[in-house]
């Protein structure tokens, strides 16, 4: 046993502060020999039953912990806030990084040497690891995994996209109240993340695309025993991880990150990986811009074919081989040599993989959709960029001239959505201002905004929207999202009134307002910026220091990293 690991800066010493570090943790039964220097394993659990995705991670706490200890570590659970989708208002998305604050002073201020982080639900992927890399520990994920395939007159049901539908349907009076609120039975079945390859599946992919989790642990359903076996595996890698002193940022550098984008794009991923690993590279000091998105995603072939792209579900991506199969069609475009989570290097752990079903995973020679990637918007309307999912897309609206119709805000859009005598057509461009990380506050997921009720009964089922916003993962259509810089501070998106004209050219990358650069000035002079309606709290807090889209939404005082020194005592010599 070596007496060099941090924790030993708590449980290696012989006065008070020693004293106080053991003696009260033994309050829980632990013996002496567990202070002796062996690896202290931090188990960062975003368990919490408000957060259904992620109910069943205390499960998966106790398979780590017995991995631990069968490596020769000891490992303390502790809980850091959980963020679901399903339940918290305004949005998720305003504590991402409250709860990154709380894993990284978490971990640093404890007796940590090495991290396992339990994370299922959209936000609480990156939020963990923003926090983590503050502190820069040996660290693993372990994600929840997704939930079974929801199942409905005898039809597959995805979630969130499948409610999409529903919900698009019942406004256009094409199904009853009683058939949607049937839905609701069938469409989570069992503990897990969304079943689609929504937001938190696509950070799963992500997570093992970066090397950070075991290989093949991104799909693997939350009730399949192999996430449990996972999960012990992982509890006895952290321990050899600390041993070796392999660090965060040793596996997460610019290649592994170039290496997620590429991933991304081949499964047709959510459009909510960008903000997220811009924000992640932000804490590491990893240069990484929405020009690298761009260019790394430019003809990657979209191989996974999964809601709300295609037409499957998570628990089938795990069947016909997961991201492994993704990866090893991928190889050509990936750098094989970074070493990842297990020791290993891509390559390596990357060489059995393959397709089992090539109707879920395509072959590259034969893809989904060829040239699938997010692509990065630029023009007058968006000079710091936006972004649009083609895969998720109609392809007829893609490059697409319309007139503006505005909604000034969620509360306008909300008075007049149903209003059967509003004046709009279907080939407007349907524009939401203020949904943007200081707008609203916290940039929800808005921008795929229903159709207005009048065009869903003459059967519009898509118009282009464009908003400051982000959309759910699962969700789909001609979606212009995160523009950037955002109306609140005056973007350009500001400006925009109904009646001007806009330009989308998704092929060309191109999102341009139609009004002379004489007519925008004028109008700029004449606009005024609101003042938050909050004045208080973390909301504030946020408001006035929260970094635009383009950047990844990170508070400005967060970005960049501490490390995992502390320098001061709680107590007295
Ligand atoms: Fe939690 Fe979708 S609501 S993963």
């Amino acid at each position: 046993m070596t007496n060099k690991r941090r924790s030993q800066e708590w449980f290696g010493r012989t006065d008070k502060s020693g004293f106080i570090a053991r003696s009260w943790l033994k309050n829980q039964g632990l013996p002496n020999d567990v202070f002796d220097g062996r690896p202290v394993i931090g188990i960062c659990n975003t368990w919490s039953e408000l957060t259904p995705c992620n109910a069943h991670l205390r499960d998966l706490a106790d398979q780590v912990k017995q991995g631990v200890l069968e490596a020769g570590g000891i490992a303390f659970e502790f809980p850091v806030m959980s963020l679901g989708e399903a339940l918290m208002k305004p949005t998720t998305m305003l504590f991402r990084n409250l709860a990154s604050m709380d894993v990284e002073e978490t971990i640093r201020a404890n007796p940590i040497d090495g991290v396992v982080l339990l994370v299922n639900c959209d936000k609480t992927t990156p939020a963990c690891l923003m926090g983590a890399a503050s502190v820069d520990l040996p660290t693993i994920v372990v994600s929840g995994g997704p939930m079974l395939n929801g199942k409905h007159h005898g039809k597959d049901l995805g979630s969130g996209t499948d409610l999409w539908k529903f919900s698009e349907d019942l406004r256009a009076q094409k199904i009853t109240q009683e058939a949607f609120d049937q839905a609701e039975n069938s469409m989570s079945r069992s503990p897990g993340a969304c079943n689609t390859m929504g937001t938190a599946s696509t950070l799963a992919c992500m997570v093992e695309a970066l090397g950070l989790t075991l290989p093949g642990g991104a799909a693997i359903p939350a009730v399949d025993a192999n996430r449990r076996r996972l999960s012990r595996l992982a509890g006895r890698r952290i321990v050899a991880m600390v041993e070796q002193d392999q660090r965060l940022s040793q596996i997460l550098t610019r290649q592994a990150f170039e290496n997620a984008i590429v991933v991304n794009a081949a499964i047709g991923g959510s459009t909510n990986f960008i903000l997220h690993l811009l924000a992640i590279a932000g804490r590491l000091g990893v240069e990484l811009t929405l020009d690298d998105f761009d260019r790394l995603s430019q003809r990657v072939p979209l191989l996974a074919n999964l809601k709300p792209s295609g037409d499957y579900l998570m628990e089938d991506f795990y069947y016909a081989g997961g991201v492994p199969a993704v990866i090893s069609q991928l190889a050509h475009r990936l750098h094989g040599e970074v070493i990842q989570a297990n020791g290993l290097c891509l390559t390596d752990n990357y060489r059995g993989g393959r397709s089992y079903n090539n109707a879920v995973i395509a072959d590259a020679a034969a893809p989904v959709q060829e040239d699938a990637g997010t692509v990065v918007l630029r023009g007058n309307l968006a000079p710091d960029g936006a972004i649009i999912k083609p895969s998720a897309a109609s392809p007829d609206l893609l490059c697409h001239t319309g007139r503006a119709f505005v909604f000034e805000n969620i509360e306008h859009y909300n008075a007049v959505i149903n209003d059967l005598t509003l004046p709009v057509e279907k080939d407007d461009i349907l524009v939401m201002k203020g949904a943007g990380p200081r707008g609203y506050p916290g940039m929800p997921e808005v921008g795929n905004f229903g159709l207005p009720k009048k065009l869903l009964l003459e059967g519009v089922r898509d118009m282009v929207r464009i908003s400051d916003g982000r959309m759910s993962g699962t969700a789909f259509g001609t979606i212009v999202l995160h523009v950037s810089p955002e109306s609140e501070i005056g973007g350009t998106l500001a400006l925009v009134q109904t009646g001007d004209f806009i330009e989308l050219d998704a092929r060309e990358k191109i999102l341009h307002l139609r009004v002379s650069e004489d007519e925008l000035a004028r109008r700029r002079q004449r606009w005024t910026p609101t003042l938050p309606a909050i004045t208080r709290g973390y909301a504030s807090l946020y408001i006035a220091t929260v970094q635009q889209a383009h950047l990844g939404a990170d508070l400005d005082f967060l970005v960049g990293h501490s490390g995992d020194h502390i320098d001061r005592e709680p107590h007295p010599e």
